[in-house]
């Protein structure tokens, strides 16, 4: 994602956020695009009405507790607005946008297994929503949650709050910086990729595109070009043995794996320097 698109949402997030938040709850509109193309707005008493809702307990792991919510499955929901257009191999990834501009990627395979819910109630509150993350927001109008155990972030499954607009796209397309390019599917290289674009690319850019909470590990300088390879794998394995950090260990990640990350990153180093 670029800045200027990330300013421009927010331009159009204002409006929502300050002159129809009192209305919410019934009136929430869910957007949604393929390849950045508006298919449908559908507001939740819409879904409500045509799509199947349940209420379903599921850890959450932000609040750290056993929450109850009101929820859509999100396969449902695709099913419903794309037909078989999601799951037709021609979108590889679901991005979902929340009102900060926030983007949150999930492939669509992962989408497609069960114990994905988008939530539009907390059934433990009242009225309105418990907050979460750090900085104490209202998840509202919609928490993608997955209820199965081992659907985390960490394994690739988001749970992006505050959504209000769901895109299909293609990885390549709205990554291109991150997308090795003219790489075989079964080389390290690519290995590492899909590693990286799992595990790492919601914290980590490559040239600026990507997460923010961790440091670009391409630009200005490939993280190959400043550190050593062994200390880069060190600290991917158990960054905690050496700092505080909000990096997790990646204790699971073999040595073989680590290396499939290491040409990536090298590949990605010397791919810029032919570019630039
Ligand atoms: C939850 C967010 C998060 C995830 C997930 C994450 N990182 Fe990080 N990473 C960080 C932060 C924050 C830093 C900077 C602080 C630090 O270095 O401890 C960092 C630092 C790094 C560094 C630089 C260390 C240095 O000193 O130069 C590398 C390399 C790195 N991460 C690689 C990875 C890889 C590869 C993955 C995926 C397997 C990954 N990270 C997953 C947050 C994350």
């Amino acid at each position: 994602m670029n800045i200027p698109l990330i300013f421009f949402r927010a331009v159009v997030v204002l409006f929502p956020l300050f002159f129809i938040k009192p209305a919410l709850g019934a009136d929430s509109v869910l957007e949604f695009r393929a390849s950045g193309s508006l298919v449908n707005k559908i507001s939740l008493a819409e879904l409500k009405d045509k799509i199947k809702s349940h209420e379903i307990n599921v850890f959450n792991s932000i609040v750290g507790k056993e929450k109850k919510y009101e929820a859509f499955s999100i396969k449902d929901i695709l099913n419903f607005v794309y037909r078989s257009q999601w799951t037709s191999g021609k979108y590889s990834d679901i991005a979902f946008t929340a009102l900060d501009g926030y983007e949150a990627l999930s492939q669509s395979v992962k989408l497609n297994e069960e114990g994905g819910f988008l939530a539009f109630r907390d059934v433990d509150v009242n009225d309105g929503w418990e907050l979460v993350g750090k900085k104490k927001v209202d998840p509202g109008p919609f928490f993608l949650v997955w209820t199965g155990k081992f659907q985390t972030t960490d394994n690739a499954f988001p749970w992006p709050w505050q959504v209000i607009q769901i895109n299909l796209l293609r990885f390549e397309d709205q990554y291109p910086a991150v997308f090795p390019t003219g790489v075989k599917i079964n080389s390290s290289t690519y290995r590492g990729f899909s590693t990286f674009r799992k595990r790492c690319l919601h914290c980590h850019s490559m040239d600026r595109m990507g997460g923010k909470v961790g440091p670009d590990l391409n630009a200005p300088q490939s993280i190959v070009a400043y550190r050593s390879k062994h200390m880069i794998k060190e600290i991917i394995k158990h960054s905690s043995k050496y700092r505080y950090t909000n990096m997790p260990d990646h204790n699971d990640l073999s040595d073989s794996d680590l290396d499939d990350l290491y040409n990536y990153f090298q590949f990605q180093m010397t791919r810029k320097t032919k570019h630039h």
